[in-house]
């Protein structure tokens, strides 16, 4: 019998690839939007649900719970991978910006573990995957807000990790790096006008120019999704799934070598020498 995984955020970028592989590989997909729109994915009518849902929502996450349950009989993995990006200098960025990453990419995902867990405890079984990011691995300049909200993720996975093998549910973390071709960067800059100030402009320009001019290719959205496939259907006790060039490179540098190296490196790669 076909197996059921429900994602979040599957309107573009990493979400729909994620919704598009398990698909391809025969899957039953819940493809979950804030505002569901049917011809973004296509696939077999009886595999395929779309189904409104918005992580800040615990209604609409219930709700959603309830449509797949009817559809398949049972949710086997939940994809957590809704999220919003920012880059800012700290010192200017308001309480409510911080608060809307946080509501999404931090509270969204307590919120779909909060109402999925019961569900799969019932089942015996289920596998949930939070998205986080290469941020949490090697951390830039400017994007303080969003690294805390993705580091918040990894911590509480891994305590939930260990709290939820009893009932013989697994967490996962897919840790993607940067892919321009997402609408992530489009869709985070209403949300950061004006939050780098003229104090920080010439730093951020030759940082972000820095960024631009990266030592290895970019992530894709096929690298995500297959992290994404692998983890939801790992037999092991893996915890992370970094996908993309770029974050198997910061993994190296971070783990393979002293910290004095890394903190080095990670200046010489986002740092501008003149500041
Ligand atoms: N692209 C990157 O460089 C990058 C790097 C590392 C990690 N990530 C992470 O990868 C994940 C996907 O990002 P992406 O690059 O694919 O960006 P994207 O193309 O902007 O996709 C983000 C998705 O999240 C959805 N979303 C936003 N707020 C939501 C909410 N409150 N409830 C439900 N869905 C919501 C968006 O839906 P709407 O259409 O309704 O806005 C969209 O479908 C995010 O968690 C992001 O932090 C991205």
């Amino acid at each position: 019998m076909a197996k059921t995984v429900l994602i979040t955020g599957t309107s573009s970028g990493y979400g729909k690839a994620i919704a598009e592989l398990f698909v391809k590989r025969g899957w039953n997909v819940v493809a979950t939007m804030r505002a569901p729109k049917p011809d973004i994915l296509s696939g077999p009518l009886e595999r395929l649900k779309i189904i409104a849902l918005d992580v800040t929502r615990p209604d609409t996450i219930r709700q959603a719970i309830a449509a797949a349950i009817e559809a398949f009989g049972s949710i086997d993995v939940w994809i957590n991978n809704a999220g919003i990006g920012m880059a800012s200098a700290v010192e200017i960025t308001p309480d409510s910006a911080i608060r809307e990453v946080f509501e999404t990419n931090t509270f969204g995902i307590f919120n779909a573990c909060r109402e999925i867990i019961p569900q799969m405890r019932k089942q015996g079984h289920g596998v949930i995957v939070n998205v986080t990011s290469s941020v949490t691995i090697g951390v830039m300049p400017l994007v303080a807000i969003y690294a805390a909200s993705k580091f918040a993720v990894e911590g509480y996975s891994e305590s939930l990790s260990y709290e939820l093998e009893q009932f013989g549910i697994k967490v996962r973390l897919v840790e993607p790096g940067y892919a321009p071709t997402t609408n992530f960067t489009a869709n985070g800059g209403p949300r950061m006008q004006g939050l780098i100030p003229q104090d920080y402009a010439s730093f951020a320009q030759a940082a972000f120019a820095r960024m631009a001019n990266y030592p290895t290719a970019f992530c894709t959205e096929a690298e995500v999704a297959d992290a994404a496939f692998a983890a939801a259907t790992d037999t092991g006790r893996r915890l992370r799934f970094p996908a993309g060039a770029d974050t198997k490179m910061l993994a190296q540098l971070r783990w393979s070598t002293s910290e004095d190296i890394y903190l080095d490196r990670m200046r010489e790669m986002f740092v501008p020498e003149t500041f």
